[in-house]
């Protein structure tokens, strides 16, 4: 039996009534997604520099001067690229001297080094041969779709365009990439910065080799790219007469920092590369990261960087990944393709024809089941949301067959786990048949309500039915219900900043491609990783076309912007148009992208939350072809994207509800005449939707569109009704848990109710347990007297040592002096950290308190109190009300091995 314990937390799913997970799921360790102590330090460039010498290294002087103060440090990778980055990555002893490092002359910015996770497709499967059922049936539909068949028979190819890739390799030993490596190749050059067995938190080991015969990710990517055609799969690259680079950033498995990406990214501009493409990436919400405001730059001098905007859909709005976020790359959403391939279940016994599941690949069985139903009622709301009763079978022996609804389906597959059940068939409960993802667990599967009830009522009826899964032969050509619409698992933006996110999308559901020589060659492969090459590939067909220039490249997100065709929400007539938080501008439409002779600018219009409010925006419309133009402009809304539950302080989970509450578009004309040559500005004033529900922070969105005779192009607006302000970030409530956060949980799992003890031997510690229920520029935990008179902003009133009340103005946050915090008295710093995201659905940030300050100063015994901040969103950080605030029970340090103490 497959075990879930380390990917509970993964497996939330969407529209469901409230269901807790054992806290006992949750590491006992610190989660948050930095390296520790390791920072990305900038630097200004050498020559502002006090003191350097002209011939050493631009951050030589910030080493010096740490070195000078007795700062321990160790110096990885150093970046030395006036105008687009200049540092270093630094690891500290200690991260008390954070402050210190601030302080350094010449000190720009510090930035925690990110890890991201290894891009994980929605899917994968590696193709064994033509008979294999996931081999999409019409390989080449992606071009047909975006026009790039168009552009292939007009001899529009990239050829001369470079293109680098920062993924984990290519294999270049395959056929269809040329077949070796080095100039005249296909795979003309690149890096590997990191070695086979770099997992995100050893020690890389580079080379000057980026092959990649282990992991198949970047090489999936390079042929989505650049394959050449006559292969067995028909495929055929979108740019396949391109230069590709692959830079190594994975090793086989694993995570990537962001220090290494940086490099990549330094790297590839130093190569000149035309097009930098990105599959990577991790949820974050925030633009702030390094490796995005890097990308940003890079994009900002002409190269276009195309990076996946993430597969963290059913997580709702504010969430796309970071380096996507960089605030001038192109942040790319995926479109599903129109066919999908369904597996059917073999029915023995009474006559039946197969039933059909929804699940690309056969679940992985070979033997012949009985079924058994958790209940005989097939109305039940809460089936097996519960511990099955003591009555229930080993259900080893079983396929289970449960009705959907009500809990989240992780926890009936624990339920049916308890009573050893593996395989199990939830039926739908009319919520529609669809892709549920069950997040790696393969031996469950969707079936349809009629099926379902049809099993249940077999079994009541003692009929001896049994199943059996076929592995070859037995999969069902489906029409993708969401088949043209984009893809549930595009991560939703905008940023928590409000940029423009995700830009466009592009396919990349279902997508067969290359796949490294020993791993099969050939894989099909799902999620907006696969959708990121295609722009990259469209970027250089359009630098093919028009002139390899920093202009062009510079044209590139507004070219393919304007001319995107919008994405419905759904296939009925009445639906609204998907939100442009995650359909961005809409579906590349590549051909019209090179072809169009309107130019509108600028593409996005970001009218950012209604605190700060940027209603009025200027277009201008530009006529670059030889004929007059009569133009038609008008506004189509697209559906508001109700982004936060009703009356609750949480995001809702994904596919986010859209109303047809829209905003109010006031053009300064509707029609224009401009000859060859000849722009025009128009002035676009947008008011808010007046209807709709404010606490669930409708984010508004549409376009003006701007048709002539033979084109339509398009502006996109997005807004946000309510202040971003206003969004509560620390999660109060008991929901994930069933008891209040945030939490100090003791050894035994017991959050801490009154004070408490900890000797910190062995496992006598507290773990602190916190969510955010939005995402936070700064995170701080500090050590506070335990008779401290503070007014948080969130304890539950069931704490029951009550603190006095004060003016709530006591608080104000100048973050800098050592024994103070917001004007509070603190007795030393336990953690701070910058721009992190909201934990999404059952998810929480974890921080391991140990006997010691940030700084690795042990904390005398004595008792104390661990205070916890967070600021809002556009916060002031200066400004206590910003933040909101939590207290703790008295926290007893105890060292035995210690007899010093302090007076608290
Ligand atoms: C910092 O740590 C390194 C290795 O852990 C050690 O060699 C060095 O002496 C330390 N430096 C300071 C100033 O503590
Ligand atoms: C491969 O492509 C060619 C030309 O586009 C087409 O004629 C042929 O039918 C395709 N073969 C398959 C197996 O799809
Ligand atoms: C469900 O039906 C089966 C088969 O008829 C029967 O054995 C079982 O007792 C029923 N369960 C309940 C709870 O009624
Ligand atoms: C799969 O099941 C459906 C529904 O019973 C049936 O129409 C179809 O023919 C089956 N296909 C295969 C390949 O078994
Ligand atoms: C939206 O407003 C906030 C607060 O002023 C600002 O920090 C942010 O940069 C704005 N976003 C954009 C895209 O302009
Ligand atoms: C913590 O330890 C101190 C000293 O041993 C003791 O006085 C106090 O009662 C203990 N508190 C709790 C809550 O156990
Ligand atoms: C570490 O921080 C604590 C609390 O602010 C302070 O008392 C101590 O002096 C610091 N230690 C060092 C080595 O800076
Ligand atoms: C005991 O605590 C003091 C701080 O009060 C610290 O300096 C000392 O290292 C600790 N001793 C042990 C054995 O942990």
């Amino acid at each position: 039996m497959k075990s879930l314990s380390g990917i509970v937390v993964l497996l939330a799913l969407a529209s469901h009534a409230s269901a807790t997970i054992p806290i006992s799921s949750i590491e006992r360790k610190t989660n948050l997604p930095f390296v520790p102590n390791k920072f990305i330090v900038e630097v200004d460039t050498a020559a502002d520099i006090p003191g350097k010498r002209s011939d050493e290294a631009p951050h030589a002087h910030v080493l010096r001067s740490l070195t000078n103060r007795g700062i321990g440090f160790r110096v990885g990778h150093a970046y030395n690229a006036p105008g687009l980055f200049v540092g270093a990555a630094i690891t500290l002893n200690s991260t008390n001297d954070v402050k210190a490092l601030q302080n350094t002359p010449g000190v720009q910015a510090i930035r925690p080094v990110v890890l991201h996770g290894a891009p994980k497709p929605v899917y994968s499967h590696v193709v064994s041969g033509h008979g294999d059922p996931a081999v999409p049936p019409e390989t080449q539909s992606t071009h047909v779709l975006t026009g790039v068949d168009k552009l292939h028979a007009q001899g529009i190819l990239g050829a001369g365009i470079k293109i680098g890739i920062i993924d984990s390799g290519v294999d270049y030993t395959h056929p269809s990439l040329g077949g070796g490596f080095g100039r005249g190749y296909k795979v003309a050059g690149g890096y590997d910065f990191v070695g086979d067995d770099y997992d995100g938190s050893n020690t890389p080991v580079p080379d000057g080799d980026p092959l990649d015969q282990c992991a198949g990710h970047g090489t999936h990517v390079a042929g989505i790219i650049g394959a050449d055609p006559g292969n067995d799969y028909n495929i055929s690259g979108v740019a396949y007469k391109a230069t590709l680079y692959a830079y190594r950033v994975l090793g086989c498995q694993g995570d990537v920092g962001d220090d290494i990406i940086v490099a990549a990214l330094l790297r590839g501009y130093s190569d000149k590369m035309d097009v930098l493409t990105l599959s990577l990436g991790g949820s974050s919400g925030w633009t702030e990261t390094t490796s995005a405001v890097v990308a940003s730059r890079i994009a900002a001098k002409g190269p276009v960087v195309t990076i996946a905007a993430g597969n963290d859909g059913e997580f709702g709005a504010f969430y796309t990944s970071s380096p996507g976020n960089g605030v001038d790359v192109i942040s790319v959403a995926s479109l599903d393709n129109t066919v999908t391939l369904l597996q059917n279940v073999t029915v023995h016994g009474p006559a039946h024809p197969p039933i059909t599941y929804f699940s690309s690949l056969p679940i992985p069985s070979t033997e012949e089941w009985p079924v058994y139903v958790t209940s005989n009622d097939t109305t039940v709301i809460d089936d097996a949301c519960n511990p099955l009763p003591d009555s229930t079978p080993d259900l080893s022996k079983f396929v289970t067959v449960v009705r959907r609804g009500s809990c989240y389906f992780m926890t009936k597959i624990i339920n049916i786990q308890a009573k050893g059940g593996d395989i199990v068939l939830f039926y739908d409960n009319g919520n529609g048949f669809q892709q549920v993802d069950f997040f790696g667990y393969t031996d469950a599967a969707l079936i349809q309500a009629a099926d379902g009830e049809w099993l249940v009522s077999q079994f009541v009826a003692g009929t001896a039915v049994t199943l059996n899964f076929p592995q070859h032969g037995a999969s069902v050509e489906y029409p993708d219900p969401t088949g043209g619409l984009i893809s549930s698992f595009t991560s939703y933006g905008p940023s928590n900043d409000f940029f423009f996110k995700p830009s466009v999308a592009a396919p990349g559901g279902n997508i067969i491609s290359t796949f490294p020589v020993p791993l099969g060659s050939f894989a099909v492969l799902s999620g907006t990783s696969m959708a990121t090459p295609f722009v990259a590939g469209s970027a250089a067909l359009l630098l093919g076309y028009k002139g390899r220039s920093a202009a062009v490249g510079r044209s590139a997100r507004s070219l393919f912007e304007s001319t995107a065709r919008t994405i419905a929400s759904d296939h009925t007539d009445e639906g609204p148009l998907q939100t442009a938080a995650q359909q961005g501008a809409g579906l590349v439409d590549v051909y019209t992208a090179l072809h169009t002779e309107t130019l509108v600018t600028p593409t996005q219009l970001i009218l950012n939350d209604t605190a700060h409010y940027q209603g009025n925006q200027f277009i201008t419309i530009k006529n670059t072809g030889k004929a007059v133009k009569h133009y038609t402009l008008t506004h189509v809304p697209a559906g508001s994207a109700l982004t936060f539950a009703p009356g609750t302080i949480f995001p809702v989970d994904g596919p986010v509800p859209l109303s047809t509450d829209y905003a109010t578009v006031k053009l300064s004309q509707t029609t224009l005449v401009l000859f060859p040559g000849q722009s025009w500005p128009i002035s676009v004033r947008i008011t808010p939707p007046t209807t709709g529900d404010p606490t669930t922070f409708p984010i508004f969105s549409g376009f003006i569109k701007i048709q002539s005779q033979t084109e339509i192009t398009h502006a996109t607006y997005l807004g946000l009704k309510g202040s971003l302000k206003d969004a509560q970030i620390v999660d109060n409530t008991d929901g994930t848990f069933g008891f209040n956060l945030p939490a100090l949980v003791d050894s035994n799992g017991d959050p801490q109710t009154g004070p408490a003890n900890y000797t910190f031997v062995d496992d006598d510690w507290p773990l602190g347990v916190v969510r955010l229920a939005f995402g936070t520029p700064l995170l701080r935990f500090d050590l506070v007297k335990s008779d401290i008179k503070v007014v948080p902003t969130l304890n539950s009133r069931t704490l029951n040592e009550r603190t006095p009340v004060l003016e709530r103005d006591f608080f104000s946050f100048p973050h800098g002096k050592p024994n103070t915090f917001a004007q509070v008295a603190i007795v030393g710093s336990l953690l701070e950290v910058d721009y992190i995201p909201r934990s999404p659905t059952l998810h929480s940030n974890t921080v391991e308190f140990s006997k010691t300050f940030a700084n690795g100063t042990v904390i005398p015994n004595g008792n104390y109190r661990i205070l916890l901040r967070a600021l809002r969103v556009t916060g002031d950080s200066t400004q206590e009300r910003d933040f909101d605030s939590w207290l703790s029970p008295i926290v007893g340090f105890s060292d035995p091995s210690n007899t010093t103490s302090s007076s608290p």
